[in-house]
C-alpha cells in the first residue's frame, strides 16, 4: 500500500536561511522581561492626533468596514497627489500613480517583487533596514551591499559606480536614513541620476521619514528630481508621520508604467488596506496639513531635549540630521561587541537599544547603538537617568 510521507518528518528547506526573529522584536521582548525603558524599536509612545483617532472611529460607526478599493480610496489618493505636488513640486495622477498600501513594508515588498527578477541584483546601503534583503532574496535575486561612510554615513558614489553590473536592476535608497539619521542632499541625487542615466535601473526610494528633517533642511525627495522621479518608486508611511505605526498604512508613488506593475503584486499580496483609516487620513490630510508641516519642529524639540539629557553620560552622541533615532558610541563604557552590549544594557542598565550589526552584511566592528527618541519627555527622562549611570 502507498504510504504518504509524514509531514512531521519532512525537512522544510528554508528560503530565507539568514532570517531569524528581527532584532526589534527580540529587544522589545527583552525590554518587557527586564522592565527596561524601551528606546529600541522605533515607535512613538504617545498617541496619534485625537481628531484622527475620532475620524477612524466615526468611519467604523458609519459602516466603512468592508474592502476598500484595491489601489486605495480615491479621496485619499487625491490628497496624497495634492500633498506631493505642494511639497515636492511633482504633479502625479491620483488614478494611475498613487497606490495606498498596508504600511511602508508592504510597499517595499511589492516594489521589489514587481521589478526585480531571479538572478538580478539590487544595490542596498549598509546599515540597511532589515526588510530589504529578505524581500530581495525571495525573488531569487541578490542584494549587493555597499557600506555607508561613518561617522556621517554619506554614500560613496564611486563605490556605487563600481558595483553596477549588467545584472543591476534596482538601487534602494533611504533618506532620512534608519538607523543613522543621515539625509541625502540634492548633490547626492545628481550623482545617483548620473549613475542610472542610460540604464534600466529602477530607484526604490524609502522616504518613510520624509517629514522628519532638522535644522531647517529640506527633505530631498527623489520626487523633486524629474529625471529620477521618472524611474523611481517612492515609499511613504502614515505610521511614521501620524504616530500610528500599528495601523500599517502607507503608500507608493511611481510613474504610470511602474505603478501598473506595482499594483499587480499589491493586488495579490494584500488587495487593499484598512478601510476606516483611509477614510480618516483622507479627511485629516485635507483638514490638518499643519500636522506634517510642523513635524520637523515637533521632533527637533524631542531630539534636542534627549541630547541634552544624555550629554552628561559617557556615551558619545553622533549628529542627527533626520529621522527619530540617536546613534551613540559606547566605547568609553565597554569594548563588548554591539549585540552583547545591548543585551547587557537591557538587563543591567535598564534601557533597551538596537545594535547596528544586524543592519550589516558584514559586522562593522563599531561600538554604536541606536536609541529612539520618539518618546514622551517622561520616557526620555527615565531612560536618560539610567544611561547617565553607565
Ligand atoms: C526605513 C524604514 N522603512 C520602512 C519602514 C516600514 O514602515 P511601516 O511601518 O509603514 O511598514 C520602517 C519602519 O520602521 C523604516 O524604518
Amino acid at each position: 500500500m502507498f504510504s504518504h510521507p509524514d509531514i512531521r518528518n519532512m525537512q522544510i528547506q528554508t528560503k530565507l536561511p539568514k532570517v531569524g526573529t528581527t532584532i526589534f522584536s527580540v529587544m522589545s521582548q527583552s525590554a518587557l522581561e527586564h522592565k527596561a525603558v524601551n528606546l529600541g524599536q522605533g515607535f512613538p509612545d504617545f498617541e496619534p492626533p485625537e481628531a484622527l483617532r475620532d475620524a477612524v472611529a466615526r468611519a467604523m460607526a458609519e459602516g466603512r468596514n468592508q474592502y476598500a478599493p484595491g489601489i486605495g480610496l480615491p479621496t485619499l489618493r487625491e490628497q496624497i497627489a495634492l500633498k506631493t505636488e505642494r511639497l515636492y513640486g511633482h504633479k502625479v495622477s491620483a488614478d494611475s500613480e498613487v497606490t495606498v498600501t498596508s504600511g511602508g513594508t508592504e510597499a517595499l515588498f511589492s516594489a521589489i517583487a514587481a521589478v526585480v527578477r531571479a538572478g538580478e541584483e539590487v544595490i542596498v546601503f549598509d546599515p540597511a533596514y532589515d526588510s530589504y534583503e529578505p524581500a530581495i532574496e525571495l525573488q531569487g535575486s541578490r542584494a549587493v551591499h555597499i557600506p555607508l561612510q561613518a561617522p556621517t554615513f554619506a554614500v560613496d558614489w564611486q563605490r556605487v559606480r563600481d558595483a553596477i553590473t549588467p545584472k543591476t536592476r534596482m538601487i534602494l535608497i533611504n533618506s532620512p536614513h534608519n538607523p543613522t539619521g543621515a539625509v541625502l542632499s540634492s548633490a547626492d541625487l545628481e550623482e545617483l541620476a548620473a549613475i542610472v542615466r542610460d540604464t534600466e535601473i529602477v530607484v526604490l526610494s524609502d522616504e518613510v521619514y520624509e517629514h522628519i528633517v532638522y535644522d531647517g533642511a529640506q527633505h530631498e525627495s527623489v520626487l523633486r528630481h524629474p529625471e529620477l522621479a521618472a524611474r523611481s518608486i517612492v515609499v511613504s508611511s502614515f505610521g511614521k508621520t501620524y504616530h500610528c505605526t500599528g495601523w500599517k498604512v502607507g503608500y507608493a508613488v511611481a510613474p504610470k508604467a511602474l505603478s501598473a506593475e506595482f499594483r499587480k503584486v499589491h493586488q495579490y499580496l494584500t488587495f487593499c488596506t484598512f478601510h476606516p483609516a483611509q477614510v480618516a487620513f483622507a479627511e485629516f490630510l485635507a483638514s490638518s496639513p499643519e500636522h506634517y508641516l510642523e513635524l520637523p519642529a515637533f521632533y527637533q524639540a524631542k531630539r534636542d531635549y534627549f541630547r541634552s539629557l544624555i550629554k552628561p553620560s559617557r556615551f558619545k552622541l553622533l549628529d542627527v540630521p533626520g529621522g527619530y533615532f540617536q546613534l551613540v558610541d559606547y566605547s568609553a563604557i565597554s569594548n563588548k561587541d554591539d549585540v552583547s552590549f545591548c543585551e547587557w544594557m537591557v538587563k543591567e542598565g535598564g534601557v533597551a537599544a538596537i545594535p547596528l550589526t544586524p543592519f550589516y552584511e558584514q559586522a562593522p566592528g563599531t561600538h554604536l547603538l541606536r536609541l529612539c527618541f520618539a518618546k514622551s519627555d517622561a520616557t526620555m527622562e527615565a531612560a536618560a537617568e539610567r544611561l547617565c549611570k553607565l
